[in-house]
């Protein structure tokens, strides 16, 4: 099936949206995208690295978690967080990438040492 219908991509809060054909994984749509996702299994439900926050009115525009999804994610399926690289698009999904962890702390460090620093 070379030419299945296009879907379209959104990262949000405010990246690009990437125009995809059906059946495409959410890592390589975000890959199209220039949007990094990080991996260390190279997309075999390995290393949970590459899991994604889907938009709920948007998770029909997803296939089916697959079995290891749904050994590996557990609850946080239902909270809708998927693994980029086992969740194909059949139509538009919006997605949230959550922030690198150590990017995140150190963030709040420097927001910190700012509120520090007006005193
Ligand atoms: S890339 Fe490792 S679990 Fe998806």
């Amino acid at each position: 099936m070379a030419h299945g219908p296009l879907c379209k991509v959104a990262f949000l809060p405010n990246g690009p949206t990437a125009a995809v054909r059906a059946g495409t994984s959410l890592l390589d749509a975000a890959r199209r995208a220039g949007v990094p996702v990080r991996t260390r299994c190279g997309g075999v439900a390995g290393c949970l690295m590459c899991k994604v926050r889907i938009e709920p009115e948007t998770a029909g525009g997803l296939n089916r978690p697959t079995a290891p999804e749904e050994r590996k994610l557990g609850p946080l399926l239902d909270e809708g967080m998927r693994l980029s690289c086992q969740a194909r698009v059949r139509g538009d999904v919006a997605l949230t990438v959550p922030e690198d962890p150590l990017k995140a702390a150190i963030r709040r460090r420097l927001l910190e040492q700012q509120e520090e620093d007006l005193w």
